[in-house]
Parts: C-alpha cells; structure tokens; sequence
C-alpha cells in the first residue's frame, strides 16, 4: 500500500504532482482562461457584499491559510485575517453576514476548527471550507466547500495535503478576482498557465531528492535551527519549520528574515544552520542582508532560490538549492517540497518513526 516507498510520507510527497493536477482538474475552464467553481453557492452578488474574509486553521493548514491570505489580498484586494482556530471564538472577532470565513481542514474534523465554523455561522457569516474530505463534519456544515483532491493522506505530518490547499487558494482567489475584476483576464489567464505547469515543476525537485537527503543528514547533526523568509517565503519557513519540529524532533524556529534582529540573532551562534527562502524577486536584496547577519555570527546558510540566480546567491550562502521559476504568488506550491523533503530525510537519518511522530495523532478532535 505504500506503493514501493519507504513511508507513506515519502510517497505522499512524490503523489503531490497527481494532487495539484487532481484539484485543478474541472475547476479550469476548457480554454485554460478562467476558473470555474461551479461547486459554489456563493453567487457574484454575494461576493461582491463580501467586506472581510477570516481564515481559520490549525497547523499546517493554518500555514497554507496564511499564503491564502496573500492570494486573496493581492489577488481580490479584499482585506483578510487569519486566525488560529483555538483563538478565534476568544477574542471576539467581528463576524457580519458581510464576512467570509475560509476554515481550512484536511480531515474536516479537527474540533476547534469545526468550533470556529460554527461561531462564525452563529453570527451570521458565510462560511467556504477547504477539505480534503468528503461528507466530513466540516464539509457539511460549511456553506460551501471546496473539496481539495489529494486523496487519502496517511503520514501525520501533512504534504500533499497542504500544497493542495494552496492550489484550492489559488483557484478560490482567482475565481475572487473575476467576480470583481480586480484582475484583467490575460492576467488570470497567464496565472492558470502557470499553475498548469505546476505539477512537472514538482517533480523536478522530486528528481533531486538525493541532494535535499545529503542537506537533511548535515542538518540532523544540530539540534536547533532557524528557518526565514519574507512575504510567502516566512509562511513557507513556518510550515518547514513545524514539518522539521513534528518529525525529527530537532528544534526550528521560523521567523520573518527582517524580525531576526529583534532579538533572535543572539541565539546564532558558529555552525547554526540557517535555512533562507528567496524566492521573492522583490524582496530579495532585503532578504540576502538579512543572511548577511546571520553569516557575521557563524551561520551555516542553506539558500532555497528561483533558477537563474545561482550567482548571486552563491556570494552569500554555503548551500544553495534552486527551484523551477513561477509566478511569485505561485512560489510556496514549489518552495515548501524541498522543505518537507528534508524533515523526512532529517528524521529517517535519526531513526524516528516518520509516519507516526511521538504525542501526535492525525486528527485532532479535542479543543
Ligand atoms: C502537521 C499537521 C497538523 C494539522 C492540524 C490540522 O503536519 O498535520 O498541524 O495540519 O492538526 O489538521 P486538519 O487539517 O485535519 O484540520
């Protein structure tokens, strides 16, 4: 059943091609021009009441709502919060029937997911899950769902279950943006072409596992590292972050590249490994200094970079591993293969049991 893997982790990061294909497949129009979500009620009038969207998750799929926040507002310019789903009821968050809240659920049964859908119903708001399971209990008391197709996902540690979220945002976004017009149809266009070329992109990076194995086993020697990005790239450096947290049991800390100096530069120190994502084009002069004043204190800096720029990032990191170019919203879908990647070869270099990490259960259904 674990098709000639290892663990069923190993295989459900290489099924992450056939998942981004699996969820975007019906849900593009023939001419490959526009999205077509024809699984939602939510009608264009109602979207164009829409005057804030909630995103409410756990873990890692709270880390894929946090890239959804970026594709929401960059694409539909709506202004959007995300919330961690034990938090939310808590602070009184301003629900109106004008508030979409987005619950994003790989299990659909994570309990206090399902306590924040049912707050945000209670006051009033439509709610859109975003689940990879089918008639689960999130499913069915959203309004709406979009089913992500990553079939059945078994290893705790979740893959190809977020990278589907992802695609589910990207898609959910999209359809945002027609509704509004806040994107011109060459731009939706050129953004679906991108998402179609996804899935070879992934296996690409698959094609080079042997060299994330040889990072994972100079990793696994440490026992505290430090993960940073900006924009997308710090919502990608959580998810690596907790991936490498969540199996290997070496502790990682996540931080946006520019908050280093804050404090947590004190803790690097000669040898910390330093795991840098750049693949903002824009943000990446900032994000190289940031490296900078890691590398003057010691650090051991592995670069995660769009190909093309293996020069200049060659000046200021020791490792470097290049993924294929996208769009720069696209980016997380390719950036976070890598990363999960190496917490299983980090693991497996430590004899952890990869597929059922210690104190951990798949679904969580106590608050
Ligand atoms: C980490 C992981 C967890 C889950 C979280 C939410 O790899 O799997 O952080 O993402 O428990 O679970 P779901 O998505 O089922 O609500």
């Amino acid at each position: 059943e674990k098709a000639g893997f290892d663990h069923f982790m190993l295989k459900e990061i290489h099924e992450q091609p056939k998942a981004y294909r699996d969820t975007m497949r019906g849900r593009v129009s023939e001419d490959g021009r526009s999205v077509a979500l024809s699984e939602l009620s939510l009608t264009p009038e109602q979207i164009r009441g829409i005057n804030r969207v909630h995103i409410v998750a756990c873990g890692t799929a709270l880390h894929a709502g946090l890239v959804g926040k970026t594709i929401i507002e960059q694409l539909a310019r709506l202004p959007v919060e995300t919330d961690v789903a034990s938090e939310y009821r808590y602070r009184s968050p301003i629900i109106t029937p004008e508030t979409l809240v987005i619950v994003v659920s790989q299990s659909g049964e994570t309990a206090d997911t399902l306590a924040a859908l049912r707050e945000a119903k209670r006051n009033g708001a439509h709610v859109l899950a975003i689940t990879n399971v089918v008639g689960s209990s999130v499913a069915r008391e959203a309004d709406d769902a979009i089913i992500t197709l990553a079939g059945p996902e078994i290893a705790v540690a979740s893959t190809k279950a977020y990278t589907s979220q992802l695609i589910a945002f990207y898609l959910f976004g999209l359809h945002l943006a027609q509704t509004l017009g806040t994107q011109d149809e060459a731009f939706v266009a050129k953004m679906l072409a991108a998402m179609q070329a996804l899935p070879e992109q992934v296996e690409k990076i698959l094609a080079q596992a042997e060299t994330v194995k040889e990072l994972a086993e100079s990793i696994s020697k440490h026992n505290n590292l430090f993960f940073i990005g900006r924009g997308v790239d710090y919502a990608v450096a959580l998810e690596g972050s907790l991936k490498l947290k969540e199996i290997s049991y070496i502790h990682s800390e996540a931080y946006a590249a520019g908050e280093l100096k804050h404090g947590t530069l004190a803790l690097i120190e000669e040898g910390v490994p330093v795991i840098a994502l750049l693949t903002q084009e824009d943000l990446f002069e900032k994000t190289v200094s940031n490296i900078k004043e890691t590398k003057a204190r010691g650090a051991h800096v592995l670069g995660i970079f769009n190909e093309g720029h293996e020069e200049e990032v060659a000046k200021s990191v020791d490792r470097g591993f290049a993924i294929p170019r996208t769009l720069p919203l696209l980016t997380p879908a390719l950036s976070v293969v890598p990363l999960q990647l190496l917490s299983y070869y980090a693991s497996l270099a430590l004899g952890h049991d990869v597929d059922k990490p210690r104190n951990l259960a798949k679904s969580v259904t106590v608050e």
